[in-house]
């Protein structure tokens, strides 16, 4: 299982580290556009962290390495309609983040009463075509771009239970990795002061 967990505002400097570790071509398939580092911080700052959510999965060095933004409509006669978009390092690619990210959206719109969720993306863009259309969207192609629409089931009880149990193991999880990187500098300081020692060093203050 992958620990995907909902992140808030106090990430933004992790969203924007992610965002703008991406490749020219990847910010170009994520935004549809050739986004420039002026441009992720605009959207970054943009975010609405308390009408969206916003998804992430973190590594044991807490580097956010994946996510997921599903956008909520803001026009109040469609708000049961959501837009997916997502991103994934390129070091951390093909070991199924994204489904995982997609499928955990679904979920989620689902339990907030969306019915609808859509995909923009290019036409080029395959893999993130290939696994709309797996997830059972249907897809219009207009040119160089795409849309994708798939058309959630309601909430059950499978879905709440599964979410809210999905969320624990990640804020568990994400605290853990948070220990241990404590953890680490510390003891990397305690072998500061243990080398000092031998070396008739001043030791460095322990954080
Ligand atoms: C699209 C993206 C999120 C996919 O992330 P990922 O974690 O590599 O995807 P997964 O590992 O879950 O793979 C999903 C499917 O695509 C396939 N796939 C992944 N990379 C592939 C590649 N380079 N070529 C062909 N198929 C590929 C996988 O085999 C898998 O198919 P399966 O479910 O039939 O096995 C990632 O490529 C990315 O961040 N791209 C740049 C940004 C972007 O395009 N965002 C989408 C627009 S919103």
């Amino acid at each position: 299982m992958v620990p995907i967990r909902s992140i808030g505002p106090r990430h933004s400097e992790r969203i924007t580290a992610h965002l703008l570790s991406l490749s020219p071509h990847d910010r170009y398939l994520r935004f549809g556009y050739a986004a420039n580092d002026e441009q992720i911080g605009r959207y970054v700052t943009g975010l609405k962290f308390e009408r969206d959510e916003i998804f992430g999965i973190y590594n044991r060095k807490l580097k956010l390495i994946a996510m997921a933004h599903l956008a909520y409509s803001t026009d109040p006669q469609l708000n049961s309609c959501a837009e997916f978009g997502v991103s994934v390092l390129g070091t951390a690619r093909g070991r199924g983040y994204g489904s995982r990210l997609f499928d955990r959206a679904v979920m989620h719109a689902r339990n907030d009463g969306v019915d609808m969720m859509f995909i923009h993306a290019l036409s080029e863009n395959t893999v993130m075509l290939n696994m709309a259309h797996k997830a059972g969207a249907t897809i219009e192609r207009d040119g160089s771009e795409s849309e994708a629409y798939l058309l959630l089931p309601p909430a059950d009880l499978d879905s709440r239970i599964t979410e809210m149990f999905d969320e624990q193991i990640a804020q568990t999880d994400y605290r853990l990795k948070v220990q241990a990187k404590q953890f680490w500098r510390f003891l990397s300081a305690v072998q500061d002061v243990r080398r000092g020692v031998r070396e008739h060093k001043p030791p460095r203050a322990l954080d």
